[in-house]
């Protein structure tokens, strides 16, 4: 039987077994809500999100009380922008984004500047296409995306993050990190950012849940209301908050998601990387004349354009051979605008990937522009 390919692992991973398993077992063994219950069986599954929870903060070098759910980066970077207002009411803030950003990091704070919310400038890149970071504007909120999901190279968080600080020392600083955690180690006392956010599904949890490291909750207003987050109700109205987490985690949590999502970084903390496939890729599609990589061979994926055939005409044909790769506009507009591009073509790689793989890749590939 013809092997389906699978070589989108940056827009969703396929999923491990150990979280499959550790979800189906929640499921049908341990189910209850969790922050309701007084049961065993309930303080069983708030010892199950406790330890989810954990696992993330270790995971990230930070502590549980700075770990929020949510239900992914975009839900993450939406209420971000909800928390910014509600936290400084009026106040028109000067938001610096880059054309790295995937639209999820962008467009919600586009919009609010469409609304005379905030202003919008944009950081300038280098001839890398990295942040160039020598030339920042001045700015009270920066956004930065931490490996563009077109050019799969690891920004220097670090850094920028430096950089900015000498600029503005109070600026806000959220980092996109949806694709770097793929990747990358993150170690959030290094990066020292405010905001960072990635979502599960990228790296082998379930759709659903996601990530919002928050670094001093107790300043931030909150976005959302609801159960789980209220301490008490006073007598004049007013409302006393749970303290961090909880005050950001209005409602039932996406229980079973965040179960599997310990163990999804526990495969992940296992995967030696797939870049042999990366660069096996790389070097035979380099020799094809039609092919215009615009990628490095050590970046975390490859993308292209085809000479001579829409993205999409491309993406057509190779799905016909049961090969999955994604191409358009990868919801990163800004980035295929400044390559004067419409679309492109891009590879990436997961755990479940093999060398027959990207061997059986590169020969449809072939035999589509022979
Ligand atoms: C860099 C980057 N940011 C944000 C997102 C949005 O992630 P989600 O759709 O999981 O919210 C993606 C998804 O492709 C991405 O690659």
């Amino acid at each position: 039987m013809k092997q389906f390919v699978y070589m989108d692992a940056a827009a969703s991973w396929l999923k491990p077994q150990s979280v499959i398993e550790s979800e189906a077992d929640f499921l049908a063994n341990s189910y209850a809500n969790a922050g309701r219950g007084i049961c065993a069986r309930a303080g069983h599954v708030d010892t199950l999100v406790d330890e989810s929870r954990k696992t993330v903060a270790d995971f990230i070098n930070s502590d549980k009380e700075n770990i929020v759910w949510t239900s992914g980066t975009t839900d993450a970077i939406n209420r971000i922008v909800n928390i910014l207002k509600n936290t400084y009411s009026d106040k028109i803030l000067t938001v610096a984004v880059s054309d790295l950003e995937h639209h999820s990091a962008r467009l919600p704070f586009e919009m609010w500047a469409n609304n005379s919310g905030c202003n919008i400038v944009v950081m300038p890149l280098d001839k890398e296409l990295n942040i160039d970071k020598d030339n920042l504007p001045l700015a009270d909120v920066y956004v930065i995306t931490a490996m563009s999901n077109v050019i799969g190279v690891a920004q220097d968080v670090e850094l920028i993050i430096q950089s900015i600080r000498k600029i503005n020392p109070n600026a806000i600083t959220i980092v996109d990190a949806a694709q770097f955690v793929v990747h990358n180690k993150i170690d959030i006392k290094k990066f020292d950012c405010d905001f960072l956010v990635f979502s599960g599904h990228k790296i082998g949890a379930d759709t659903g849940v996601g990530v919002m490291y928050i670094k001093n909750p107790e300043v931030w207003n909150v976005d959302k209301f609801g159960g789980g987050m209220v301490n008490r109700i006073m007598d004049d109205g007013s409302v006393l908050l749970n303290k961090s987490p909880e005050k950001f985690e209005a409602g039932t949590l996406p229980l079973t998601q965040i179960i599997g999502l310990k163990s999804a970084i526990k495969y992940l903390s296992d995967w030696k990387s797939g870049h042999d496939l990366i660069e096996y890729m790389y070097d035979e599609l380099s020799k094809i004349e039609r092919i215009k990589i615009f990628t490095k061979r050590d970046a975390s994926m490859i993308s292209f354009i085809v000479k001579d055939m829409h993205v999409i005409d491309f993406g057509a044909m190779i799905g016909a051979h049961d090969i999955c790769i994604r191409v358009g506009n990868m919801c990163a507009s800004w980035i295929h605008k400044k390559l004067n591009i419409d679309g492109s073509v891009r590879i990436s790689v997961g755990p479940w990937n093999t060398m027959e793989d990207a061997k059986s890749v590169v020969d449809v590939i072939k035999e589509i522009l022979k």
